[in-house]
């Protein structure tokens, strides 16, 4: 899959942008506050309908006025079954097809809509146009709490699956609506078992599905990301990740008796206290937490092969190569480890990846570098951006 073009009206710093891309790494450069971020951030907008930063649809509309359009031209490959082919005059045959992706928000609403797909709802949209972001704000998965790494999880996991989305999708306002209750309850002095056991039911049933399909997710991903880890780090650092859930804790015990078991602690708490929606990963360096004894620089390694594996995993399991995004990654990488990184998403597996660095002369010398050491097998285009003042 590759993003030929971009078209921004009015997101954030960008009053009117045509870009072009070329099909494999393409560098980013300019001083600080020149728009980088944000261009990776409109591209991330296409494939997930909204922000890697978290800010609300309106707040990515350019000061002042009061809507915003990303257009994105992609060119995507199709694979045609051998069944439709005449297998003796051809073996395979790839098919490419442009399609537009347009997102849009005015007046506080948002829309996605794309040539070739009708969607119900901007959920559907998710996973066609697979994306994996990597910014320096993301070494807050090793240091911030279980939230961040659900989130990568699940952001993951969504892209290969949407039927994994459409469950935590559901699972999630199950989950809000028992609360809700919990809470009414505790107020009024009341308690209705029937209501209750209602949404318990479908809270396991679609608990159970996202538990099962994150436990297989992760033993795909796992000895992918340690390889990544192994490359980068060119030493014999062992990492590992652990799944902590409360579904295989109480492996002894049925989990619907343990969700059961904590109804007076819930009532209590006027809160779900059990469920995948505790779930956690640990992050481990040497078998020992990484968070309390890992290097800024080994924390950045990690989560950089994270997302190395996060790129992989989702390649190997949709057969679609995504959009590889990284942003300001250089720092606190020591020069050998910057190397071997540009080496890496510089080859023609990683397909297109868009980089961008404040420092145009670091990223150019890398460049000149690896060329000279490998055979480049992937296109480069650099880009200068201005800062519009
Ligand atoms: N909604 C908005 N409207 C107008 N300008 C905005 C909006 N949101 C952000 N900006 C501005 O966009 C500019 C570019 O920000 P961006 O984060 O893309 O810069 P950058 O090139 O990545 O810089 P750095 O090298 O420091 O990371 C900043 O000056 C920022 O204040
Ligand atoms: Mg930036």
């Amino acid at each position: 899959m590759l993003l030929e073009k971009i078209h921004l009206i009015n997101f954030k710093n960008y009053e009117l942008l045509e870009m072009t891309f070329g099909n494999g790494l393409n560098c980013i450069l300019g001083n600080n506050g020149s728009g980088k971020t944000n261009l990776l951030d409109a591209i991330y907008c296409l494939a997930f309908t909204k922000s890697y930063f978290g800010l609300t649809d309106t707040q990515n509309i350019r000061h002042s006025e009061s809507f915003l359009v990303v257009n994105g031209s992609f060119k995507k490959e199709y694979h045609l079954d051998n069944d439709d082919l005449d297998t003796n005059l051809v073996e395979f045959q790839t098919d490419f097809q442009t399609e537009n992706i347009a997102f849009g928000v005015r007046e506080g609403k948002k829309t996605i809509k794309s040539s070739v797909n009708n969607y119900q709802k901007p959920s559907q949209h998710i996973g066609l146009y697979p994306v994996v972001m990597l910014t320096p704000y993301d070494t807050d998965l090793v240091r911030e709490g279980s939230e961040e790494r659900r989130k990568f999880l699940d952001g993951i996991i969504s892209q290969i699956s949407n039927e994994y989305l459409q469950n935590l999708l559901k699972y999630n306002h199950l989950l809000k609506e028992r609360n809700i209750t919990l809470k009414r309850f505790a107020e009024k002095n009341t308690f209705d078992a029937i209501l209750l056991e209602s949404f318990d039911e479908r809270l396991l049933e679609k608990g159970k599905l996202i538990f099962e399909e994150r436990k297989r997710f992760l033993s795909i991903f796992l000895p992918i990301f340690q390889e990544f880890y192994q490359i980068l780090s060119e030493n014999n650092e062992i990492v590992s990740l652990d799944y902590q859930t409360q579904y295989i804790q109480n492996n002894q015990e049925d989990f619907t008796v343990f969700f059961k078991k904590n109804l007076q602690k819930d009532r209590l708490l006027m809160r779900t206290s059990t469920g995948i929606h505790k779930d956690d990963l640990e992050f481990l360096l040497e078998k020992r937490s990484l968070r309390k004894f890992g290097s800024q620089g080994q924390q950045k390694t990690y989560v950089i092969a994270l997302k190395l594996a996060a790129f992989a995993t989702i390649k190997q399991e949709k057969n679609i190569c995504p959009l590889l995004l990284l942003d300001d990654i250089f720092d606190k990488l020591d020069a050998k480890r910057m190397q071997k990184l540009l080496q890496i998403v510089s080859c023609a597996p990683f397909g297109q990846v868009f980089l961008t660095d404040a420092n145009p002369e670091r990223t150019k010398a890398l460049l000149k570098e690896i060329k000279q050491e490998t055979k480049q097998e992937n296109e480069i285009s650099t880009f200068i951006l201005e800062k519009i003042i």
